[in-house]
C-alpha cells in the first residue's frame, strides 16, 4: 500500500514539496526555542509538591518510628520510607532498601557491585570477561548508555505491544551466560508508552538463566503514573516468581523524581532477601547515611498509596492535556498520509513516533534548525544506531500547552516535508 506522497505524480510532488518548504521557510524566519527533548515535569507540576517543602520546620520532630531523621545512620531508609516504598511496589518493606533522589544511581551502583564484587557469590564481572545485557529497543536511552559506560555488550531486542520479544529473550538468557542482565521498563515503558502483559511477566519469572548472576533489571519508573481510566494493570513481579517458584531473579527500582521534585526525592530497590542483604553491604562502602530528612519530609507529605494516588491525579490532570494535544494534531495532520505510526500510552512520559524508514535523523535535525529540540534520533536504541531510522521519542510533559502546540506544528510540518523529500529522492535513485 503507498503513503500519499508515493501516490502523488511528479508534478504533484513537486508542488507539495514546494508549499512545505515555504512552511519551513517560515517557521525558520520565527526563531523558535521549543524543547520536546527530555521527560521533565513541568513547573505546575512541581508546584504540586510545594508544601513538601513546609513539612519539616525548626519546630517539628525529626524521629521517625524511632530513628533520628536529623543524624548518622539507618542506612536501608526511614522505617516510614521503605513502608511507602514498599507500598507503591507491593512488596515487603524488609525487601527495600531506600536511598537518595536518583534511581539510575541506585542501577548504576548496583551493576557497579556486579563488577566489583559479583552477584550471589559468582566472579565479579570485571574478571568475567565479555558482559551483555540485553536492550529492548526503542528503550530508555539512558540505560543504555549506564551499560555502555561499563563496557557492557549492549544487544538489541524487539519490544513488542506486549513486552519484549519473549521467545528472543528466552533463547538469549537461557544459551548464553555472558548475558548478565536486560533492562526493562515494565509499565508506560520509556518510551513506547506500553505495560508488559500478565503473560510476559509471567515468562520473565519462569527464565532459566545460563548465568547464575543474571538479573533482570526491573525499573518500574512510572509504576503510580497513570493519565487515564482504566490504567494499565502491570503484575506484580515478585508474586509471578513466587508462583513459579524463582528467586534471586530481579531488582526493581523506583523513585519519586516524577512525583514530587526531581533530584530532591528518594529513590529505592527492591529485590529477594539475598540480593538485597547483598546491595545492602555492597552500599554500606560509600552510602552510611541517605538523606533522611529528604525521606522524612516525603512519608510526611506522601503519607501512603491511596494519597500517592490522589496526588497522582493532579499530575495526570495536568499532563493528560498534552498528551491529548499530541494524539490530536498528530492524528489530524499526519494520519491520512499514512507515512507515520505512534503510539497512544495510557500513562508515562513519552509518545513513541516511527516516520518513513530513513527519515529519523532528517526529521530530528531539521526540526532543531526551526529551534524545536527533540530526543537525538537513534537515542532509543543501544549505541544510538536505530537500525531503520524512523523512531522519535515525543516528551510533551515540560512545555506550555501553547509552546507544545506551536512545537508540534513544527514536527509535523518537518515530518511531512522530509517523508516527501525522501519519495522525491526515491524516484530520482
Ligand atoms: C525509565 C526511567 N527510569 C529512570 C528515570 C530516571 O529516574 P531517577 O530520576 O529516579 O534517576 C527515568 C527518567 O526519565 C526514566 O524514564
Amino acid at each position: 500500500m503507498s503513503n500519499y506522497y508515493q501516490s502523488l505524480t511528479n508534478e504533484q510532488l513537486d508542488q507539495e514539496l514546494f508549499q512545505l518548504e515555504q512552511q519551513v521557510s517560515e517557521f525558520r524566519s520565527m526563531n523558535l526555542a521549543l524543547d520536546m527533548a527530555r521527560g521533565k515535569p513541568n513547573s505546575d507540576q512541581v508546584n504540586l509538591s510545594r508544601p513538601l517543602v513546609d513539612v519539616l520546620s525548626s519546630s517539628v520532630d525529626f524521629i521517625d518510628k524511632g530513628v533520628d531523621a536529623a543524624n548518622y545512620g539507618c542506612p536501608e531508609g526511614l522505617p516510614s520510607a521503605r513502608q511507602l516504598a514498599a507500598e507503591l511496589l507491593n512488596v515487603n518493606p524488609n525487601n527495600v532498601l531506600v536511598e537518595d533522589s536518583s534511581s539510575l544511581h541506585i542501577m548504576y551502583d548496583t551493576i557497579e557491585n556486579a563488577f566489583t564484587r559479583g552477584i550471589g557469590g559468582s566472579e565479579p564481572w570485571y574478571k568475567q570477561g565479555t558482559i551483555k545485557f540485553l536492550c529492548p529497543s526503542p528503550g530508555y536511552d539512558r540505560h543504555f548508555a549506564l551499560t555502555a559506560s561499563f563496557g557492557i555488550q549492549n544487544v538489541a531486542v524487539e519490544l513488542t505491544k506486549d513486552g519484549p520479544n519473549m521467545d528472543e529473550v528466552c533463547r538469549l538468557v537461557e544459551t548464553d551466560s555472558s548475558v548478565k542482565g536486560i533492562w526493562c521498563v515494565p509499565k508506560y515503558a520509556n518510551p513506547t508508552g506500553i505495560t508488559y502483559s500478565d503473560e510476559v511477566v509471567r515468562r520473565f519469572a519462569r527464565l532459566k538463566p545460563a548465568a547464575p548472576d543474571f538479573r533482570i533489571y526491573w525499573d518500574n519508573a512510572y509504576c503510580v503514573h497513570d493519565l487515564e481510566e482504566p490504567a494499565d494493570e502491570l503484575l506484580n513481579i515478585f508474586d509471578a516468581l513466587e508462583q513459579a517458584g524463582t528467586t534471586n531473579l530481579v531488582y526493581e527500582f523506583a523513585s519519586t523524581s516524577k512525583i514530587t521534585i526531581p533530584g530532591a526525592g528518594m529513590s529505592w530497590v527492591a529485590a529477594s532477601d539475598e540480593d538485597i542483604a547483598q546491595l545492602a553491604t555492597a552500599f554500606s562502602f560509600h552510602r552510611v547515611c541517605p538523606n533522611k530528612m529528604v525521606q522524612l519530609a516525603h512519608v510526611r507529605f506522601l503519607q501512603d498509596a491511596q494519597h500517592v494516588a490522589e496526588h497522582m491525579k493532579k499530575h495526570a490532570a495536568l499532563v493528560g492535556p498534552r498528551f491529548n494535544l499530541v494524539f490530536s494534531k498528530l492524528e489530524k495532520s499526519l494520519s491520512a498520509l499514512d507515512i507515520a505510526r505512534w503510539t497512544h500510552p495510557k500513562g508515562g512520559y513519552f509518545v513513541s513516533f516511527d516516520g518513513p524508514e530513513g527519515s529519523a535523523k532528517a526529521i530530528v535535525a531539521l526540526a532543531a534548525q526551526l529551534g524545536v529540540k527533540l530526543t537525538s534520533a537513534g537515542a532509543t536504541w543501544p549505541y544510538g544506531k536505530d537500525p531503520r531510522d524512523t523512531n522519535i521519542r515525543i516528551a510533551p510533559t515540560f512545555p506550555s500547552m501553547e509552546e507544545l502546540d506551536q512545537a508540534l506544528d513544527v514536527f509535523i510540518v518537518c515530518v511531512k516535508y522530509i517523508a516527501a523529500r525522501l519519495e522525491k529522492q526515491h524516484r530520482q535513485s
